[in-house]
């Protein structure tokens, strides 16, 4: 499964690069505003530090706009996809985008059917939002279950991109359903590598090497 990074904060994608865990980023205006600063020149940063696919989102809702905005953006870097949103324009956009070569995400995917025409348009990555439904009582991870299925049904190129993520739980069912990529908030991230168990563990070994240590002073792993 491959693991992107839900945000705009360079410092938390540098942090999470560095250690090799990043094969992809998302943002969105959400993200973008929360940073400050010019969007542009944060986008431009995010795209040149990750070699992976980087998602920027398009603001326009209309079809010609979204294709200016969807150019304009693959500019920044080859590992641009364009984020369109789910509409009757930004699926026209997708088709369009794709002849262009332009890779494309379409986001704010709720439903299976609205994964399976975009997928159908030629989106590269399909992005349902499970969060966002499990917020307002729906169960969010049957739509990735749907999604995963039909996908295989009809062998579309279409990476189902799990978004909306709050917790690791989140993830262990998107893997166990077979989804292509979670997007993750860093915060999930963080909380991923760690266990109280293995701080507890770490803690004891270091606590007995401290004790061999003392009754001889002389050992090291190190020369
Ligand atoms: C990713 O592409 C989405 O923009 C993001 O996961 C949305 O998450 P949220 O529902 O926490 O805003």
């Amino acid at each position: 499964m491959k693991i992107f990074l839900d945000s705009a904060n360079l410092g938390q994608i540098r942090k999470y690069h560095d250690i090799g865990l990043v094969d992809g980023v998302t943002t969105n205006p959400t993200l973008l505003s929360k940073e400050g600063g010019d969007p542009q020149e944060i986008m431009g940063e995010i795209v040149r530090l990750v070699h992976g696919p980087v998602s920027l989102e398009v603001i326009s809702t209309e079809y010609e706009g979204m294709m200016q905005e969807g150019r304009n953006l693959s500019r920044f870097g080859k590992n641009v996809v364009v984020k369109i949103p789910m509409t009757a324009d930004g699926l026209k956009a997708v088709r369009q985008l794709k002849n262009e070569e332009i890779k494309t995400n379409v986001t704010l995917i709720f439903s299976p059917n609205q994964a399976l025409l975009a997928a159908k348009a030629g989106a590269s990555f399909v992005s349902p939002f499970i969060g966002r439904l499990d917020d307002i009582g729906e169960i969010g991870m049957d739509v990735i279950r749907d999604t995963v299925e039909i996908f295989r049904n009809y062998k579309y190129e279409a990476e189902v991109l799990v978004a909306s993520v709050r917790h690791p739980l989140h993830v262990i069912d998107a893997a166990k359903l077979g989804a292509h990529i979670v997007t993750l908030p860093p915060d999930v991230l963080g909380k991923m590598i760690t266990h109280p168990l293995t701080d507890i563990g770490l803690a004891r070994f270091l606590e007995d090497w401290k004790k061999l240590k003392q009754t001889n002073p002389k050992i090291a792993l190190t020369t």
